[in-house]
């Protein structure tokens, strides 16, 4: 397979700088695991639809994905959320899981697995490294008295809370007291290495804001952490001591490792495309996260791994939150959006879109309404959506609906080109806002290519003809940089140019390249793909 490469590194396949030839590239991404005490909301959407872009991207790229996502289901939060349903913690949580692998049907995600953490292969994983971290003499017994919030299943010092009161900094409300006898991870002895492996790794947190204030944790003193509590029944046994069951990080952090196969004696539990096994996937290549869970991912994490003598992952790509109404949306602000709903209104893939296009990767942003639907009639309808039907019309009209070839040397190839490079550049960073609005550069420059040469005024021949099949050709390019955020619409972009097969398997960079489109094949207009919106 052909590759290209960009001065950046390997990683970096831009169309600029010469080509390398490799064997398909294999490529982990990951989600976090959803607590399954709320049903799934936007928040949760957004994490897992750029996940999935991601994993799209990559495999149009020709990479080998792996992409996992799944329900974090033990902890003293979820056994309280049972209790008050009147459930047993496994009815409770079996209860809940199918609706957020239903959710992630509905969002057309393309996961390659989906782990449980109260799954065998997981419980095992679990056991393992809890074993390894225990006889490297990194897991010791203590008393521990302490500050606990349950929603964030996590300790303070009083200097963490906001105070008066003793609240959570991120949940506002009062932390518990907690006394009892814990096992302790040994972080403390990490800071060092933590901080000599970030320094030869420093662009492995993106974006670098987010990855700053990760480090800030580490250098500002780690303290051990509880891994363990007694009062509690629902979740993984100690190991070496049963009567302890591990603390919800512990168990949940190793999720990602129990997915491709860590902790098995065979190779059960490496995903539904089952192919290689945990030293064929590990390290990952992104942990996609949200701000809130940067301790636990970024410092706590690869300490873990460390001490277990297994390497950490190659990147964290760390997003903000989606506000709503200036607050995390979240089931205890009760200010929640169901990303169903919202899909009845703009359509899946223009929801899609939104949440990849509308807030760079690691801001927050502010979700409302109208900034969904102002979003989606600019680009999709005014922009995406007009091209296509203008294409389409104008083809019917002076060219018999038949697709006609672009100008190897029109004045769109070159912004073609870079509108690749730009796009190829933003999802290396892991910015969909940016790669799309690269995409978006060609699709406005497509427009304005009509508008200069008015082909709907000129007479039938070959300069209609010429500028027609720039624009089909450009569309063409088009459909297979936004398939990753709009994988039906791309497809429906695909066929209306008259192009045969699956837009999602073609391969870049090769498909990219400008003067493919081989006319001959008839053009159809059909209905708006995206029909304009009112608030
Ligand atoms: N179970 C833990 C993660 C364990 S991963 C080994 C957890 N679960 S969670 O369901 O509370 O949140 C999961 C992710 O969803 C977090 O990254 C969090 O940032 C993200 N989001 C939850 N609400 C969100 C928003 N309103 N906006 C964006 N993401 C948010 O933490």
């Amino acid at each position: 397979m052909v590759r290209t490469v960009s001065i950046n590194g390997p990683d970096h396949r831009t169309s600029s700088v010469g080509a390398v030839t490799d064997a398909a590239k294999r490529f982990y991404v990951t989600t976090p695991i959803y607590y399954v005490n709320a049903e799934p909301h936007l928040g949760h959407a957004y994490t897992t639809i750029i996940g999935d872009a991601l994993t799209r991207w990559h495999r149009l790229l020709g990479d080998d994905v792996k992409f996992l996502t799944g329900t974090d289901e033990h902890g003293l939060k979820i056994q309280q959320a049972a209790e008050a349903a009147g459930l047993s913690p496994q009815d409770f949580t079996d209860s809940i899981a199918p609706k957020f692998v239903e959710a992630w049907k509905r969002l057309n995600i393309a996961n390659d697995d989906f782990i449980r953490t109260t799954e065998p292969r997981h419980k095992a994983a679990v056991a393992e490294i809890l074993q390894r971290c225990y006889d490297a003499g990194d897991i010791e017994l203590d008393v521990f008295q302490g500050l606990y919030c349950v929603p964030c299943e996590l300790y303070y010092s009083e200097d963490e809370l906001i105070q008066p009161g003793n609240l959570c900094p991120i949940h506002q409300r009062p932390v518990e007291y907690f006394e009892e006898e814990n096992y302790f991870f040994r972080l403390s002895r990490f800071e060092d290495r933590l901080l000599d492996w970030y320094a030869k790794h420093p662009t492995a947190m993106k974006p670098e804001h987010r990855g700053n204030e990760a480090l800030g944790l580490i250098r500002g003193g780690l303290r051990d952490f509880s891994i363990s509590r007694t009062s509690i029944q629902w979740g993984i046994p100690l190991p070496w001591d049963p009567k302890h069951v591990t603390y919800v990080w512990f168990d949940a952090l190793t999720n990602y490792l129990a997915a491709v196969g860590y902790g098995q004696a065979s190779d059960a539990g490496t995903g539904t495309n089952g192919n290689g096994s945990y030293e064929d996937w590990w390290p990952a290549d992104y942990h996609l996260i949200g701000k809130d869970i940067v301790r636990q991912h970024c410092v706590y994490w690869p300490a873990m791994l460390m001490s277990a003598g297994i390497e950490p992952p190659k990147g964290w790509a760390i997003g903000g939150w989606l506000l709503s109404g200036g607050e995390k949306m979240s089931k205890t602000s009760g200010n929640v959006v169901n990303p169903l709903d919202l899909i009845d209104e703009v359509g899946l893939d223009g929801f899609r879109y939104y949440v990849l296009a509308d807030t760079a990767y690691g801001n927050d942003g502010d979700f409302t309404y109208e900034g969904l639907v102002a979003r989606y009639n600019s680009d999709l309808a005014n922009n995406l959506g007009n091209l296509l039907a203008r294409v389409a019309t104008v083809v019917g009209k002076k060219c018999d609906g038949v697709g006609t070839r672009p100008d190897p040397s029109s004045p769109l190839a070159a912004v073609a080109a870079t509108a690749y490079t730009d796009t190829v550049a933003g999802w290396d960073i892991v910015q969909p806002s940016r790669a799309l609005d690269a995409t978006w550069q060609l699709i406005r420059a497509t427009n304005g290519h009509l508008e200069a040469n008015e082909p709907w005024k000129a007479e039938p021949g070959p300069d209609v003809d010429r500028v027609m099949g720039d624009a089909l050709e450009a569309l063409r390019i088009v459909a297979i940089l936004v398939q990753p955020a709009m994988p039906d619409a791309a497809q429906a972009v695909w066929e209306r140019i008259g192009m045969t097969g699956q837009v999602g398997d073609q391969r870049l960079p090769d498909a990219a390249a400008w003067g493919q489109y081989a006319g001959g094949v008839a053009v159809t207009k059909g209905d708006a793909l995206f029909p304009r919106l009112t608030v």
